[in-house]
């Protein structure tokens, strides 16, 4: 008679638990930092991720007109609203609730974003995600998902997640080919639902609750808080009285991170050089 060895999957617990800090950045749009504030500059591979949230078009009519970005991704994922982007590869998108843009900046690109209402909630993330250094020339890319592309999987016993990136439940999200490897969950617990999901053991992990409140390793998380997991496999998330959240998980690249505004290089001199290509055209 034999037994068998039961091999436990390591359970990531809550090591540190932070509101955002509220600032405004483009033209003048109110937003939560949440990644990139002073208590939490960053997570490799993620650089920021701010949450803009307003009924009041003052906060965000300005929107983000024509701006650089070089040497990583950004993603923005809309809960509410609308956005309009444009860029100078020619990429043109209208941002609707539901749908994620992932857009690999590389090389360098210059573009607006733009809300197209006067009115009204505009809701949504835009989180930073770098890029290993022999990726930062990269060509840019850019990848529209329209929110009936993003798969959406029932939770065993209650919940939903849509699936933007990663894997969850045997479902694949649309964005593929990242550096990072990264998982973008939005997972929605009914009062009493609970979340198990395994991820890679080395990757860094966040989860950011949006709506409502839930639990994990003992810690009550409020609406607007970051709980920046340890390094493990297994995330477990209850949510007694029901809550909303995402859960985004990447490779660590653990190269140095030089940065200044939209750049974001290895070295203070490819900085340089990407103020000056971005000044002489070049974008
Ligand atoms: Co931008």
């Amino acid at each position: 008679m034999s037994t068998a060895q039961i091999v436990s999957p390591s359970i990531r617990r809550p090591v540190a638990i932070l509101a955002g800090q509220p600032t405004s950045d483009g033209a003048g749009v109110k937003l939560i930092r949440v990644i990139g504030q002073q208590r939490l500059p960053d997570l490799d591979p993620f650089l920021m991720l701010d949450e803009f949230r307003s009924d009041d078009a003052k906060d965000y009519i300005a929107g983000f007109p024509d701006h650089p970005h070089r040497g990583f991704e950004t993603v923005t994922y809309m809960l509410a609203g609308r956005m309009r982007h444009e860029d100078n590869k020619g990429n043109r998108g209208l941002l609707r609730p539901g749908s994620v843009q992932w857009m690999t900046a590389g090389r360098g690109i210059v573009h607006s974003e733009l809300p197209e209402q006067e009115d009204g909630l505009m809701w949504g993330f835009q989180l930073w995600v770098n890029l290993p250094a022999k990726d930062k020339m990269t060509v840019p890319r850019y990848q529209e998902i329209a929110p009936e592309e993003i798969p959406e999987t029932e939770i065993a016993g209650g919940g939903k997640v849509r699936v933007v990136a990663g894997r969850f439940g045997g479902v694949n999200g649309p964005i593929s080919g990242v550096a990072t490897d990264p998982t973008y969950l939005d997972v929605a617990l009914p009062a009493g639902g609970v979340f198990t999901h395994d991820l890679p053991a080395a990757h860094n992990a966040f989860l950011y609750v949006f709506e409502g409140a839930a639990e994990l390793g003992g810690e009550a998380i409020a609406r607007g808080r970051i709980v920046v997991l340890s390094q493990g496999e297994r995330v477990e998330v209850s949510a007694a009285k029901g809550g909303r959240f995402i859960l985004v998980a990447g490779k660590p690249l653990g190269e140095p991170v030089a940065k200044y505004g939209p750049f974001v290089m290895n070295t203070v001199e490819e900085l340089r050089r990407a103020v000056e290509d971005f000044q002489a055209g070049r974008f």
